[in-house]
């Protein structure tokens, strides 16, 4: 089967080199010939100074449990930083609600049985404690975004197709909330069964709320009402609710429809092309042909509450429908509740939600439906400097029908409720910054300042760099961050700069922006941030789902890997390396600071590895490796021999110190 996701990491290098870039837009510059599309590269010397030359600090007292790189590596395991250990738990298809749906290492397990087992693709996800010292167990509450057909199925692979088949894939995506506790050694694991243990999949029945549920554009043959709607789907990145929710954020939704679209609102999200995944073929609602709404359904921020098992989730229709990455909750000043929320796409953009209602910590019930109301705005980066001198001038649009004269002048979104979904169209209109992919927003737990994943665009063009997105073809990506005006999380204006540009300083010369930021050495490169974290020391931990060819661009980088900076002096330090073809995401602690849980999406991606099996002629990679499943990865197995093998297997990682110091403080 073809890749899934239409927005990975780029494998191939063509088009211009950035000297050339350059150049050519210092000679646009200086024939005043076009030069206005560059204004926004020369024009923000604040920003690109500090991100290319600001010398970074040799030390930092934040990373001292932390002192040095680790080297990369293209094998198929987890290695970590000297003085730490780690473990694997929780592997795709291992028994959750009871011990009857085992793991069957041919993959024969049935579509029913999948939906008790821990789901596939691991992302997102976050560690709520409970019990007389929230120290001993919780509940992991853990997203599922996507499944590979080549290890869901097994030797019959994609024929014949069948639903059982289909069904199988859509119960292997959702969310899974896990109770977990440490055992007599003080080893994470699962308690089963549990009356926490849940699976969410892609068919749960799940609410519609706020202010487009019920809409005409939300309504199917099988829900008239437009409230009540089959699953969650693609759930990347993840949030968490200080009134103890956890918020599963839906992204490439589009690829699960088939049977072809002509509706420009559609092709806008890329709905309409094939994604490959043949659900349409076998289930009625996913053919657009059928049920051309169901799509308008898909695209949402759904809120769970991890401790009542018999809770529907809700799709909170106010914060707007794009491809979700993750949602980065705070309360401003005055209690509203604030969420920052990246659409993962070449060109997409960043936008904020802002509650109308406000948190009462005194009154938990009081809380619950916060998100139903409130305002959606989208981010603009300007080249102009901010007040504050030192950086440049943000703004956030209000994307509301009725108080922005853009909005209420286009036909096209005749109500505030086509305005939330239809949001990319109201970020269009208003003239949003296009960004290069914006994954994980995370905030910093003192300062309050915000910080973006930009992941890579290898689509961009000399001519529509700017300020924010400062390099053609960009390859290895950037982290933007920025501070709220009066440290306000509400207000209209931010000042913001680019904290690091990843790159390739064995690869390019130094200066050159390939090369990356100062802070970008051999030792520490690596290209495609997406996971974002901090914990409460204020530490800043970046996680890759990159191109891992180690060759060419990204020559010396290795496998997806997660690093950890000190955000006040710049330096970015190598924590973990990942097992073969994996994307490293998702990330949360115990609360006593002991552990760190990290995934490992998609071991065994084979494509564009430099150990990737050589295929025979007339056969494709997937149709390869689901008859030899074991070639290229058996990851976990083959690290963590008590885990069942027969294919790789996502999984999560349990990482602590080797003397059991408490040195990740919790969030
Ligand atoms: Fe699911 Fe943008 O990563
Ligand atoms: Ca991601
Ligand atoms: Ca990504
Ligand atoms: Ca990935």
């Amino acid at each position: 089967m073809k890749a899934m996701k239409d927005n990975a990491a780029p494998r191939e290098v063509h088009g211009n080199t950035f000297d050339e870039v350059i150049d050519q837009a210092r000679r646009r510059l200086l024939q005043g010939a076009g030069g206005a599309a560059f204004l926004g590269f020369f024009a923000s010397p604040a920003a690109l100074a500090r991100s290319l030359d600001e010398p970074v600090a040799a030390s930092s007292s934040l990373l001292a449990a932390f002192p040095r790189s680790i080297p990369t590596h293209s094998d198929d395991r987890v290695t970590v930083m000297d003085g730490y250990v780690v473990r694997a738990i929780l592997p795709w298809g291992d028994p959750l609600i009871d011990f009857s749906a085992y793991w069957r290492p041919d993959a024969s397990s049935s579509a029913e049985e999948q939906a008790r087992q821990i789901g596939d693709n691991h992302d997102g996800m976050h560690f709520f404690p409970f019990g007389p010292n929230g120290f001993e167990q919780g509940l992991l509450a853990l997203n599922h975004e996507y499944t590979n057909y080549e290890y869901l199925f097994g030797k019959e692979y994609t024929e014949p197709w069948t639903r059982e088949k289909a069904m199988k894939a859509i119960n292997a995506h959702g969310v899974s909330i896990v109770h977990l506790q440490r055992d007599a050694r003080s080893l994470w694991r699962p308690v089963i069964p549990s009356r926490y243990n849940r699976r969410i999949t892609g068919d749960t029945p799940i609410e519609l709320t706020g202010p487009v549920a019920g809409h005409a554009l939300l309504r199917t043959s099988a829900d008239p009402s437009g409230t009540r709607v089959r699953g969650t789907l693609n759930n990347c990145a993840n949030g968490f609710t200080p009134w103890g929710t956890y918020l599963t954020c839906e992204e490439n939704f589009h690829n699960y429809f088939g049977g072809g679209s002509s509706d420009p609102l559609h092709q806008r999200y890329g709905i309409g092309k094939d994604g490959g995944y043949r659900w349409f073929e076998v289930i009625e609602r996913f053919d657009l042909r059928r049920e051309p709404n169901e799509p308008n359904r898909f695209g949402w921020v759904v809120e769970i509450d991890p401790f009542d098992p018999q809770s529907t989730p809700k799709k909170r229709t106010a914060l707007g429908r794009f491809k979700h990455e993750n949602a980065a909750v705070t309360l401003a000043p005055d209690g509203r509740v604030v969420v920052y929320m990246g659409d993962d796409e070449r060109f997409e953009y960043l936008y904020r939600f802002v509650s109308h209602g406000r948190y009462d910590p005194a009154n938990p019930a009081a809380n619950r439906d916060l998100l139903d109301a409130g305002d959606l705005y989208v981010a603009r980066f300007t080249a102009d400097p901010a007040a504050d001198g030192t950086r440049l001038r943000g703004q956030w649009i209000l994307l509301d029908k009725a108080r922005n004269p853009l909005l209420a002048a286009d036909a096209r979104l005749p109500t505030q409720a086509d305005v939330l979904i239809h949001a990319r169209l109201a970020g269009d209109i208003v003239g949003a910054t296009r960004m290069d992919r914006p994954e994980w927003v995370a905030i910093h737990p003192v300062s309050g300042e915000v910080y973006v994943t930009l992941t890579n665009n290898d689509k961009r063009k000399p001519g529509e760099v700017d300020a924010a997105n400062p390099r053609a073809e960009n390859r290895w990506g950037q982290i933007l961050r920025w501070q709220e005006a009066g440290g306000d999380p509400s207000a209209d204006e931010f000042a913001w700069d680019l904290f690091v540009l990843a790159g390739n300083p064995l690869a390019y010369p130094k200066g050159d922006p390939r090369a990356g930021s100062a802070a970008i050495t051999p030792e520490n490169m690596f290209n495609s941030p997406d996971g974002l974290g901090f914990d409460a020391a204020g530490r800043l931990w970046i996680l890759t789902d990159g191109n891992y060819s180690n060759t060419g661009a990204y020559q010396g980088m290795g496998n997806n890997q997660m690093l950890v900076a000190d955000p006040n002096v710049g330096l970015i330090r190598r924590f973990l390396v990942g097992p073969s073809g994996c994307e490293i995401t998702g990330l949360t602690w115990s609360n006593d600071g002991r552990t760190m849980f990290v995934n490992v999406q998609h071991p065994g991606e084979a494509e564009g590895h430099p150990r990737a099996p050589r295929i025979p002629p007339g056969q494709d990679l997937a149709t390869f490796l689901a008859a030899h499943p074991t070639v290229f990865s058996e990851w976990p197995h083959s690290q963590f021999h008590e885990l069942g093998g027969g294919r790789p297997r996502a999984a999560t990682l349990v990482i602590e110190h080797a003397n059991g110091e408490p040195v990740f403080a919790a969030r």
